[in-house]
């Protein structure tokens, strides 16, 4: 195939391939490079950024190769390799950086933050959301009160400082105690060790703080604390995919993330802005929690008020796992408003709420 020209042949078969990253196709991405014929054999680069994930590389890979047989071109070479990252703002580069972390405009403080553990903690799990009032913390506190149910060593860490509910949803007011090693210590509630921004800020004076602010504050809760030897950190972060979230995502080894919705479009629409960046960052989603999927009707039947199965579908779309629809009802709004979350009730909801904490049990056992 001497005479063939390898740009006519890998065009086409670049074109058909989408790249996840970029939303382009591979082609108009650039990623493929040095079309050559060597012996017979049609070879090129094939360039990825660190934002693809090894799925994505072989899945890439496998298609334009695949496009390429299917214009009968059978010896095919192709050299798949990773851009180098670009260097850090400071010009020097930026050392192993986190995924995600290593493009200068996402490096809000002064280039990547490095992952730090929080030793004698197993597991720690986001739960999240695309927007607010779909009942993250609704979900966060009655995973973590629920896990706590089934005997295993538990934290509530409320992240969230554009609307901390901790306090009202577990029942806890009192400010956490500093010792006199200048460590934080958690407050009980329900056999759970809470923090909350609520706690130790007024939450309208938080609203104005500005990030590094915030994140310092976070950064505390997560390396000045005492949280003690825990199965599971259940941190309940602030809505959306903004700076702040990609911060506390980036400080943090996230065990996996729960993404709550609610079926309407348009919340689905911001859950999948968090599939995207959870997925990017390389944290394992455990799963989805539709909320308020539907309002159960005295005759035993269902009103879809926010649409149906918009969950189901988004769940099965994205691969991953619907874990519960949890209906609306005045006896979840109660619970939280209460103190007393949903799960430690006598409501049939209870067993919904328990269901999510036995699954998160099953995906990352301790
Ligand atoms: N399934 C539900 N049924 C009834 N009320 C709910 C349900 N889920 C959440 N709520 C209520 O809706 C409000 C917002 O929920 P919340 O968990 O605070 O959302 P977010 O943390 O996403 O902002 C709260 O008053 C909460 O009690
Ligand atoms: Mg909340």
């Amino acid at each position: 195939m001497g005479e063939i020209d390898p740009v006519s042949l890998l065009e086409p078969a670049a074109t058909r391939v989408r790249d996840p990253v970029s939303g382009k196709s591979v082609w108009l991405a650039q990623m493929v490079r040095r079309p050559r014929v060597e012996d017979g054999t049609l070879k090129f680069d094939l360039v990825f950024g660190t934002d693809h994930t090894k799925q994505d590389r072989t899945d890439i890979q496998a298609m334009v190769v695949q496009n390429l047989k299917a214009l009968g071109v059978d010896d095919v070479q192709p050299f798949a390799r990773l851009e180098t990252p670009r260097p850090g703002p400071s010009g020097k580069p930026a050392g192993p950086p986190v995924r995600g972390m290593d493009q200068g405009a996402m490096a809000p403080h002064g280039g990547p933050i490095h992952k730090r553990s929080i030793p004698g903690v197993k597991h720690i799990v986001a739960v999240a959301s695309g927007k607010g009032g779909v009942g993250k913390s609704t979900v966060a506190t009655n995973l973590a009160v629920g896990l706590k149910q089934f005997g295993l060593n538990v934290g509530l860490m409320d992240a969230d400082v554009y609307g901390p509910s901790l306090p009202t949803m577990m029942n806890v007011h009192s400010k956490p105690v500093v010792n006199k090693e200048k460590r934080i210590q958690p407050v009980q509630a329900h056999g759970v060790s809470c923090l909350s921004i609520g706690l130790v800020v007024d939450p309208e004076e938080a609203i104005i703080w500005r990030g590094p602010m915030i994140m310092g504050l976070l950064r505390q809760f997560i390396q000045d604390t005492d949280w003690g030897e825990l199965d599971y950190l259940i941190v309940d972060l602030p809505p959306g995919t903004g700076d702040a979230q990609l911060s506390l995502i980036q400080a943090v080894p996230l065990a996996g993330a729960v993404i709550v919705t609610t079926p309407q479009d348009i919340a689905l629409a911001d859950a999948v802005r968090g599939i995207t960046m959870f997925r990017k960052l390389d944290v394992p989603l455990l799963g989805l929690v539709e909320n308020m999927a539907y309002y159960p009707l005295p005759d035993g039947t269902r009103d879809y008020v926010f649409g149906q199965d918009g969950g189901k579908n988004a769940a099965e779309k994205y691969g991953t796992e619907l874990l519960a629809e949890v209906p609306l009802q005045t006896a979840v709004r109660r619970a939280g408003d209460d103190g007393t979350p949903a799960v430690l009730g006598t409501d049939p909801v209870a067993h919904t709420f328990s269901h999510i904490a036995k699954r998160i049990t099953e995906k990352l056992p301790v």
